[in-house]
């Protein structure tokens, strides 16, 4: 076990909406786990042998943490392991998993928390309430999910209701939120920072409506898991060095630096081609990567001696890599 992993216990799964099993994790000697900032995500290895890696939101608040709690949409056929995490996974079950990371931070001088959230997308947002609920923060949540299909829903109750602002309001169809949206987006006191997480389509409307609204990228925040979830990037040109040999290949718009490098029968490993895993690691020679993975560090990417193949590019029309 590095010291960028810990083993895990299973310590209670729960069917919490449907499709949506929740997972109690502790650590194997009743030892605290690593605290970590609300709205952080858990890389699990799923399955026997470990075959699936996934990024998880946390739920909790992450001060002291006693247990890591996360909910999981089953996608039937998914690449992530979501299959077996809904029928085999037991209490006792051990797991490994890496520190939490931080990628979907509160700001603390927020004047008010809007968070917008979409399906299974509600799990960080529940970790920021239970942030806003210690600290007593103003939010507003604004909660879309399909008829009947809400998870979450007695814990966004719960939490906001004696909070500032005005909690939440929710809604099973898409032109009703962006019909919301237009409104609340024009309501909000200055200083009001937005938090959305959900499907890739509902994160780019949102944000594109608050563009439309006029508020500035600063006080935007998103949160996509997957490489579906990314847009398509700018075309560039791949240098890679293997055995003192150099060779040149054009990475298209749409197309990952993993895919191109496959296509010319260069094999690297990989696992989950969603950045969360780590196994895709590039040594960076030249260039400078744009990073759009959850497995670096900020110290790591703003070195930017690695990347990531599977979801990150160049930023600019060169990268140069070493295998
Ligand atoms: S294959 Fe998992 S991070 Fe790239």
């Amino acid at each position: 076990m590095s010291a960028r992993t810990l083993e895990l216990v299973v310590t209670a799964v729960r069917d919490t909406a449907p499709d949506v099993r929740a997972v109690t994790l502790a650590d194997p000697d009743g030892n605290p786990l690593p605290g970590y900032v609300p709205g952080s995500h858990l890389v699990l290895a799923l399955g026997e042998q470990g075959e699936w890696r996934n990024a998880y939101s946390l739920t909790g608040d992450g001060v002291a943490p006693a247990t890591y709690d996360i909910s999981v949409l089953h996608v039937p056929g998914g690449a992530g392991g979501s299959d077996w995490l809904h029928r085999e996974l037991r209490p006792g079950m051990r797991l490994t998993a890496q520190l939490p990371r931080s990628a979907f931070a509160p700001v603390a001088r927020a004047r008010r928390h809007l968070l917008i959230a979409g399906g299974i997308g509600v799990t960080p947002i529940v970790s920021h309430l239970h942030a806003a609920r210690r600290w007593g923060r103003e939010v507003q949540v604004l909660y879309a999910f399909r008829p009947g299909r809400g998870a979450h829903l007695d814990d966004l109750e719960t939490l906001t209701a004696p909070l500032p602002g005005p909690g939440v309001e929710t809604c099973t169809d898409r032109d009703m939120l962006l019909a919301r949206l237009s409104t609340v987006l024009r309501g909000q006191p200055v200083g009001t920072h937005l938090y959305v997480c959900g499907p890739g389509a509902m994160i780019d409307a949102v944000l594109s409506a608050a563009g439309d609204a006029g508020w500035p990228a600063s006080r935007l925040h998103s949160e996509r898991f997957g490489v579906d979830a990314l847009d398509p990037g700018e075309p560039f040109t791949l240098t890679v060095t293997r055995g003192g040999v150099a060779e040149r290949f054009d990475v298209p718009s749409g197309v990952s630096l993993l895919e191109t490098l496959e296509r010319h029968g260069v094999d690297v490993p990989n696992m989950c081609r969603q950045g969360v895993c780590g196994e895709c690691r590039l040594p960076v020679t030249g260039g400078t990567p744009l990073h759009r993975d959850l497995f670096l560090g900020d110290d790591e990417k703003a070195a930017g001696e690695a990347v990531m193949a599977c979801v990150s590019r160049a930023d600019g029309p060169t990268l140069e890599v070493s295998l």
